[in-house]
């Protein structure tokens, strides 16, 4: 077998109920809380500012989805102007404002944003000059954002998006209570559900697949498959879930060290010119993608083999099938892509970085060529 290294930092912290360790966690600590504009209503809010209780130094609740340079960059200046004393970030929320706190956590030494950007778009790895710990607290079942160091940041007035991605950028501590998805709408459930789906089995068709990467991403892809249908019937249902928090860290320890693949590259297009969800953009193409990668590798046949229970030829239909029934339309027509178009993207995706990851595109050879298991 080939080498390989898995890397994970995160503690996770998990459970029903467990958000009320966060004080242990702080240990006394001062912190920002950094979370969206809904914990208020929802009652997460006051909570949250009980729990940090004396060494609260600020609040930010205004982030918004996909967060955007736009938005960011005021949101940036005023948190380090006003919160530089905070030693810890608590991110609360689903991708988004879990992304936004590991946007301001890099401190610039100017405190402004477009230093910060300045930086992403060289694409390079840089060492900040000032950063704040993070501990992450999800309130989606998605994302996996909490073990993964990535932040997605989106500048849609320029047709890109960035990706931050620092040794920094690691949360100190992931809180995965799946209480507080409770209150999250059937849309975003949905959404965030099909994400992890799309995590697990992009990190299995992906050139830097390794067998702890694989093990996650089919515990986690099985555990999506069998929960989420069911957690769509009955919202409320704290054991369903749980399950879906599971899957969702579980596929984030999986792609943490993969990085996503195909069907994410195709999916910015379909967030940025035809408004997609994050979760349905990077989700809707699966099957197709499945059909592309099976014949690849019969090492990462064998893996995906394993996450289904019919035949791996039948599987593609039947991951098609299993979306279509959630109501998720599996054609770029729907979405209002032609199929030329579609062809377009497709090809423009596999040419893009995530794309290069996959296993079925040209010189997507696997890095790990002996992983099997
Ligand atoms: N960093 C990563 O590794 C990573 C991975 C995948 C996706 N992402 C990013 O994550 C974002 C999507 O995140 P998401 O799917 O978690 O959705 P989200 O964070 O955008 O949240 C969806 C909506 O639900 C609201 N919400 C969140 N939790 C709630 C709750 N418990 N109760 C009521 N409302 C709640 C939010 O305010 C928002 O309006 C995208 O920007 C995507 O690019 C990041
Ligand atoms: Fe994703």
């Amino acid at each position: 077998m080939s080498h390989w290294t898995y890397h994970n930092p995160v503690a996770v912290h998990f459970g029903a109920g467990v958000l009320e360790t966060l004080p242990k966690l702080l240990a006394g600590r001062k912190a920002s809380i950094v979370t969206f504009p809904e914990a208020e209503h929802v009652g997460l809010l006051a909570r949250l500012k009980g729990l940090v209780g004396d060494g609260l130094v600020g609040i930010v609740d205004t982030t918004q989805p996909n967060p955007d340079v736009d938005g960011l960059d005021a949101m940036y200046r005023a948190f380090w102007r006003e919160q530089a004393a905070s030693e810890v970030i608590v991110a609360v929320g689903g991708g988004s404002a879990l992304d936004t706190a590991k946007a301001l956590m890099v401190g610039t030494e100017s405190g402004e944003f477009d230093a910060l950007l300045a930086l992403l778009a060289t694409g390079k790895p840089f060492k900040p000059q000032r950063v704040k710990t993070l501990i992450a607290v999800p309130t989606t079942s998605g994302t996996g954002s909490e073990v993964t160091a990535w932040a997605t940041i989106w500048h849609r007035a320029a047709g890109k998006k960035h990706s931050l991605h620092l040794p920094e950028t690691w949360a100190e501590a992931a809180v995965v209570d799946p209480e507080l998805t409770l209150s999250l709408p059937p849309g975003p459930t949905l959404a965030a559900g099909l994400d992890a789906l799309s995590h697990s089995l992009e990190s299995i068709w992906n050139v830097n697949a390794n067998p702890v990467s694989d093990q996650h991403a089919v515990t986690a892809a099985r555990m999506v498959l069998a929960t989420l249908p069911a957690l769509m019937n009955d919202l409320g249902n704290i054991d369903l879930r749980s399950r879906m928090s599971l899957a969702a860290m579980t596929a984030g320890l999986a792609f943490s060290n993969t990085r996503t693949a195909l069907a994410h590259s195709i999916s910015y297009d379909m967030t940025m010119h035809h408004g997609l969800p994050h979760g349905i953009a990077c989700s809707f193409t699966l099957g197709m993608v499945l059909g592309r990668a099976i014949g690849a590798s019969a090492g990462r046949d064998a893996v995906l083999a394993r996450v289904f229970d019919v035949p791996l030829a039948q599987a593609p239909a039947e991951l098609d099938r299993f979306l279509e029934t959630l109501g998720v339309s599996t054609r770029f027509e729907s979405y209002g892509v032609t199929a030329a178009e579609s062809e377009r993207m497709i090809a423009n995706a596999l040419e893009g970085v995530r794309g290069k990851n996959f296993i079925g595109a040209a010189g997507g050879a696997m890095l790990n060529p002996g992983v099997t298991a």
